[in-house]
């Protein structure tokens, strides 16, 4: 069985578009705990009304909901799974590990580069809210301005990236990550990557890894 995967980085470092890639070579389960909240937002649940204003400012969500919100959506058994945009901080760490993940192998990868590129990257985000799939205005843009490709669906900018919320959230990641990235350390499972690459290029490392 393939490792478990867990993408760190900061907004916009491109966990999601990596993701994407690896569930459609390697048929892995991805679990973004950033696209789960925003459903419940969309759903209008009473958890996405609790978090809605929290994510709209950029700040993080408290970790009991998100653990919980984790734990009902992954089935560990005979399945390999991206964990996206969790932990989030030393304590979600911890709890990933004593919760969901046990014994299994697991790797974390780190997308490492440098955060000044990020703001306009994710101003210029732009997502399919049904298929999912991720554009960028001058990087990767749909071929008919505004549709997305795969489903015809117009596409929508997320809420949180405007200018000054994606500052806020890169500072809450930059107070945030380093404890994460010491667990990882020490227990002898941290990979770093160099995600300043051009998607495919990122890729490429990321499949290097997962086939060694
Ligand atoms: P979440 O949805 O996880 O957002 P994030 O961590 O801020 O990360 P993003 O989704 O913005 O970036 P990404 O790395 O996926 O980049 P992408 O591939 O899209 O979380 C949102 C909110 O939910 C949080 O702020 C918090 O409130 C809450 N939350 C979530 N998890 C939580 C947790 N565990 N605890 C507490 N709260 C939590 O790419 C970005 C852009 O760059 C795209 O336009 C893409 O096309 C482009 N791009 C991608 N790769 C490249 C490349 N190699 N070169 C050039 N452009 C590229
Ligand atoms: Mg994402």
């Amino acid at each position: 069985m393939k490792p478990q995967l867990i993408l760190l980085g900061a907004p916009g470092s491109g966990k999601g578009t990596q993701a994407a890639k690896i569930v459609s070579e390697f048929g892995y389960n991805h679990l973004s705990t950033g696209d789960l909240l925003r459903a419940e937002i969309l759903k209008g649940s009473e958890l996405g009304n609790k978090v809605k204003e929290i994510i709209d400012a950029g700040n993080l969500v408290d970790d009991a909901t998100v653990l919980e919100l984790l734990k009902v959506n992954c089935d560990l058994s005979g399945h390999s799974y991206i964990f996206d945009g969790f932990p989030r901080n030393g304590e979600q760490a911890k709890a990933l590990d004593n919760t969901v993940l046990g014994n299994s192998k697991a790797i974390a990868i780190y997308f490492k580069l440098d955060l000044e590129v990020l703001v306009e990257r994710i101003t210029n985000r732009r997502i399919a809210p049904t298929s999912g799939r991720i554009y960028n205005l001058l990087s990767n843009p749909p071929q008919v301005e505004g549709v997305c490709d795969e489903s015809g669906e117009a596409l929508i900018q997320r809420k949180d990236d405007n200018e000054e919320t994606v500052r806020n959230r890169l500072n809450v990641f930059k107070e945030t990550i380093n404890p994460v990235l010491e667990y990882y350390r020490s227990k002898n499972c941290l990979v770093e990557i160099d995600a300043t690459k051009s998607q495919d290029e990122v890729f490429s490392q990321i499949s290097n890894i997962i086939n060694n």
